[in-house]
């Protein structure tokens, strides 16, 4: 079978490490992919990085068409709510993940939240608005001053930058203002005010075909660009699996109370959910979860410490999914604990630079896995850096202690100019 993975972050990386493995992929192909696909497909002679945009859903379909492509795997959301599934399903390219009706569960936060509402899934409760004055006038009726701070969200797809969690209620009022004011034009055209959560966040992530729910194993991600939780938010900076606070039996029932609800809801209501279906939960002292938020994709870097753990073939899930065979499904766990450590540039989240040359891969243990981010090869065959977060370095071991050792002797090998990474993922759960 020939495959082709969309995106060219760490989570693309791992999946394509994944599809390789399988026996059944004959050809693999990554677009645009990064510096650790390119020498991933060079080293395996399955194929290579193609140079065509994550998001330029005609010119994925003309490489999938050029390059007799059978399977796509659809990596970041936004190509997913711009219709990339469905406009590959009208080529008759099989494809993994959403259509865009069925991705809106992430692309709409009030459309997700409607969803839950309507599906009896707890959830952090809110409102919607397109109207300023509306929103300042819930706020000031729902939250009073002195009470928890509401949460203000942009409505659409925000490249991760639409979620505001104010310190004040004068923030919050401000952050209606500037999202409404145009701050990410048709995206911010309506904001969504909801009320604000506390406790320990999970990534819960199921395989969903339309009808069959398929876990995977939890785990959790670091926003914050600094140790202590302190600093501004990044796309993640390390990620640890399975939550010591969250047990097999909990993750079950939250299946039943989560997942499950929300997939059949989207089935009756004509949105058939065909992909990875990710709830990002809040868990509270008690140990009651509520959703924060759907994603309808793989979390980066959630995907990352999740793919080593699976021992059965990563392609054959996914064909599954795809296929609506998840019923019969049986993926293997190895049951190992991961923690994976994100290397980033120096400024990031901020301003960073980009072209350090990167030394230390090759000074990695067997068994640590570094999967590839922001890099790019130079003139010269070198791997440099090419964005903010630049690799990630995954340990694995019996447990959480041991995956995180490994994890981190390995990143302090690595080196580049400006290099930066926290030192406390997983260390609340020694
Ligand atoms: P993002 O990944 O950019 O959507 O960021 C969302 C982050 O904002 C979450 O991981 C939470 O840390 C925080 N957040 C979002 N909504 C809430 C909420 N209702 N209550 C508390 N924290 C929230
Ligand atoms: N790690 C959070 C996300 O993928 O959205």
């Amino acid at each position: 079978m020939r495959v082709l993975i969309v995106g060219g972050g760490g989570r693309e990386h791992a999946l394509a490490w994944g599809v390789s493995r399988s026996p059944g992929c004959d050809a693999l192909f990554c677009a645009p992919g990064n510096a650790g696909t390119a020498l991933l497909l060079r080293e395996t002679g399955l194929g290579g990085n193609l140079p065509v945009g994550a998001e330029d859903v005609p010119g994925v379909v003309a490489a999938a068409r050029a390059q007799a492509i059978d399977f796509v795997v659809v990596g970041p959301e936004a190509p997913l709510a711009a219709g990339m599934a469905d406009a590959l399903c009208a080529a008759g390219v099989l494809a993994f993940g959403p259509s865009r009706a069925a991705a809106e569960i992430e692309s709409s936060k009030w459309f997700a939240k409607r969803t839950m509402r309507e599906a009896g899934v707890p959830h952090a409760a809110g409102e919607s608005f397109a109207d300023p004055a509306a929103a300042h006038a819930f706020i000031v009726e729902t939250f009073p001053d002195g009470g928890p701070v509401p949460v203000i969200k942009a409505d659409g797809l925000a490249a991760g930058k639409g979620v505001i969690v104010p310190a004040s209620m004068a923030e919050a009022h401000a952050a209606v203002d500037d999202l409404l004011g145009g701050r990410f034009g048709a995206a911010s055209a309506t904001v969504v005010v909801e009320e604000r959560l506390t406790g320990m966040e999970a990534s819960a992530m199921a395989l969903v075909d339309g009808e069959t729910v398929l876990p995977l194993p939890l785990s959790c991600d670091y926003k914050r660009a600094l140790d202590g939780d302190r600093g501004p938010n990044t796309g993640g900076m390390g990620v640890y699996s399975p939550p010591g606070f969250l047990g097999s039996d909990a993750w079950s029932a939250l299946l039943d109370s989560i997942h499950r609800p929300v997939a059949r809801r989207l089935r009756e209501t004509g949105r058939p959910y065909r992909g990875l279906l990710y709830g990002g939960l809040m868990v509270d002292d008690a140990g009651a979860a509520r959703v924060i938020e759907f994603n309808c994709r793989f979390g980066d870097p959630e995907v990352q410490v999740l793919l080593p753990q699976l021992r059965s073939d990563l392609l054959a899930l996914l064909l599954a999914c795809a296929e609506g065979r998840l019923e019969s499904a049986r993926p293997e766990w190895s049951g190992e604990a991961a923690v994976g450590v994100v290397l980033a540039s120096g400024g990031y989240p901020g301003a960073y630079e980009t072209g350090h040359r990167i030394t230390g891969l090759d000074a990695v243990d067997p068994g640590v896995l570094v999967f590839h981010a922001g890099t790019a090869l130079d003139a010269a065959g070198e791997v440099v850096t090419g964005g903010g977060r630049v690799l990630i370095v995954v340990g694995l071991g019996p447990d959480l202690a041991t995956a995180r050792e490994r994890a981190y002797a390995n990143a302090s090998r690595i080196e580049f100019e400006g290099r930066h990474y926290r030192t406390d993922i997983a260390a609340r759960e020694l």
